[in-house]
This record gives C-alpha cells, sequence and structure tokens, in this order.
C-alpha cells in the first residue's frame, strides 16, 4: 500500500521522502521508480525507534524545510492467527510500539503546525 501512496504523491509532483528501514531496499525502491520516471528520496527510519525519528524528522526539516504531509503507513502483523488472548506480552508490546506509539511519536518532534498527519486513510491535521 505504501509503494502506491508513494507512486499517486509523486504522480502530483510533490517531493516523496520515503522512510525504510532497510536502506538497500530502499535503494532498490528508488530506482524501481525511476523507471517509472518518479524521482523519490530514501531515509532510513525506524518508527519504533524514538531516537531514529527524532534523527529524521531532524534531518527532513534541515534538509527539505519542513514535512506538510506525513503519511503513516508503517504497520506489522506480528502475531497473524494467533488469537489475541494467546498473544504473548512481548509481541503485543512490539506490536504498540510501531502501530499505536510509532504513529504518533512524530507528533512530539514535529514542531510544524499546519501540517496533516495520514493514518490508515484518516486524516488529522495538527
Ligand atoms: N493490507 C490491509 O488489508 C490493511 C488493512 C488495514 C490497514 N492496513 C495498514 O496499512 C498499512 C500498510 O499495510 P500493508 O498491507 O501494505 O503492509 P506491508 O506490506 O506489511 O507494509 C508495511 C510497511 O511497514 C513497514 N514497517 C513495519 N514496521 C516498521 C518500522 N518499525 N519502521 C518503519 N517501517 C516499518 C514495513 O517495512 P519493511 O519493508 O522494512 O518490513 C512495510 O514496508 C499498515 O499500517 C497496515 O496496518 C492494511
Amino acid at each position: 500500500m505504501g509503494k502506491e501512496v508513494v507512486r499517486r504523491l509523486g504522480k502530483r509532483s510533490l517531493k516523496v521522502i520515503v522512510d525504510v528501514r532497510d536502506f538497500p531496499k530502499g535503494i532498490r525502491l528508488k530506482t524501481e521508480f525511476q523507471h517509472e520516471n518518479l524521482h523519490i528520496d530514501i531515509l532510513e527510519l525506524d518508527i519504533a525507534n524514538p531516537v531514529s525519528i527524532f534523527s529524521a524528522v531532524a534531518f527532513v526539516e534541515k534538509q527539505y524545510g519542513r514535512i506538510d504531509i506525513l503519511v503513516n503507513n508503517a504497520g506489522v502483523l506480528l502475531d497473524k492467527g494467533v488469537s489475541t488472548l494467546d498473544s504473548k506480552e512481548s509481541t503485543i508490546r512490539e506490536t504498540l510500539e510501531t502501530n499505536f506509539f510509532g504513529a504518533f511519536e512524530p507528533f512530539s518532534v514535529n514542531q510544524e503546525p499546519s501540517g496533516k498527519f495520514f493514518h490508515d486513510k484518516k486524516e488529522i491535521s495538527w
């Protein structure tokens, strides 16, 4: 789903910065989009790691000036097929780090007052 979001934003001539955990994977994605004549920038980010979020936001603000739209596509389903009642506590915590805290952490470091944040197709403004 993230790739399609990138594609559609890129086609609207927006500067798209794609955050990835695995940088080489990001470079492969960049090459793939180049074949479609879409130019994206790649940035390493682990949304479950507050230090990683802080440095990524700081880098983007320094390099690009501001973030107008933040699309949170990152999500994990670590216990697929397992009943919630049977999930391990460590798995639940790991899931919450990405799916819950990871979705809101960027708010605490982004100072831009008029940005837009998209999470699972829902828009929240701040
Ligand atoms: N597919 C559905 O039916 C559906 C329905 C409702 C909601 N959603 C939500 O829509 C989003 C995309 O779904 P999808 O099906 O396209 O899932 P997907 O293919 O698994 O994509 C999820 C992406 O999140 C990235 N990610 C996971 N943990 C991360 C972390 N800690 N830091 C940075 N990136 C991280 C993954 O990166 P890696 O490539 O490094 O693993 C992957 O690129 C998810 O948030 C999902 O919960 C999906």
